[in-house]
């Protein structure tokens, strides 16, 4: 069974396990939509059937062998056009986690994928419920690659277990996972936007390499440089520097 996290001060304490659901971030706000819930509270499974993921995409899982969960927060400390910093935090807090393993090898491919060896083993879906100027709940979602060795994209998909040959206990790395999130999300709450955004650049994938990117139907060759205040990403092309939010930028691979 999933345990409440020992080492970590609000995130996790209030534990939700289902055996399975559609998808923890929809579960996630369901439950904070019915009734209050307490800051850090995370819902779990171990079968998620209609998992979600960014620009309307799908997130497929085996289950039991990764993990599927959702973090809520409650960051009304952050103002609205700092939301950004929230993908920076999860990001930061996984590629943390990843590095006591795999040192070196962790990049964060923007917004928020993370990579190993260029292969994607997490993704996080973050969505905010906003009233008026404050941002009163963001679920983070994150799912994580564990211990499936089996993917319908192998060249493109990857796990922990893969990268090191060993097998996880979900439930101690879903803790370790807790504490690093908590970690960066108290930096982000002592208003360390800074050391959080240049940590985020010197991890960021690609950075001030030149590689192809499609933006509306047009391929074009670019820099990525850093991100705009806003954290949409800043990329040079032809000595012009432009900003691209979400879905304005896809990744082309050569
Ligand atoms: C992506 O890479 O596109 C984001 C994937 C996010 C998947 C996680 S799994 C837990 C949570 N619940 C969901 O439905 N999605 C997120």
């Amino acid at each position: 069974m999933y345990k409440i996290p020992a080492n970590t001060l609000f995130i996790g304490k209030n534990l939700v396990f289902v055996p399975e659901c559609p998808s923890t971030n929809t579960l996630a706000a369901e439950i904070s939509h019915q009734s209050p819930v307490k800051d850090g509270t995370v819902v779990i499974t171990d079968s998620q059937t209609a998992g979600r993921g960014q620009r309307g995409n799908t997130w497929e899982t085996t289950p039991g062998l990764n993990l599927t969960f959702s973090i809520v927060l409650k960051p009304g400390f952050l103002a609205l056009t700092k939301q950004f910093f929230l993908n920076i935090v999860a990001s930061l807090a996984l590629k943390d986690y990843l590095m006591r393993e795999v040192p070196g090898a962790v990049y964060i491919k923007w917004p928020n994928d993370i990579l190993v060896h260029d292969k994607k083993i997490s993704g996080i879906l973050i969505e905010n419920q906003v009233q008026g100027s404050s941002l009163v709940t963001a679920i983070i979602g994150i799912g994580f690659n564990l211990n499936q060795k089996n993917f319908s994209n192998l060249a493109r998909a990857t796990s922990l277990a893969m990268v090191t040959g060993k097998d996880y206990d979900r439930h101690r790395e879903v803790e370790l996972i807790l504490e690093y999130v908590e970690s960066r999300y108290l930096q982000l709450r002592r208003g360390n936007t800074d050391g959080l955004m240049s940590e985020y650049l010197a991890s960021l994938y690609r950075r001030n390499e030149k590689h192809w990117y499609r933006s509306e139907g047009r391929l074009f060759e670019g820099i990525i440089r850093d991100l705009d205040e806003i954290g949409n990403l800043r990329v040079e092309e032809n000595g012009m520097v432009r900003s691209y939010g979400v879905k304005e930028i896809e990744f082309v691979d050569q």
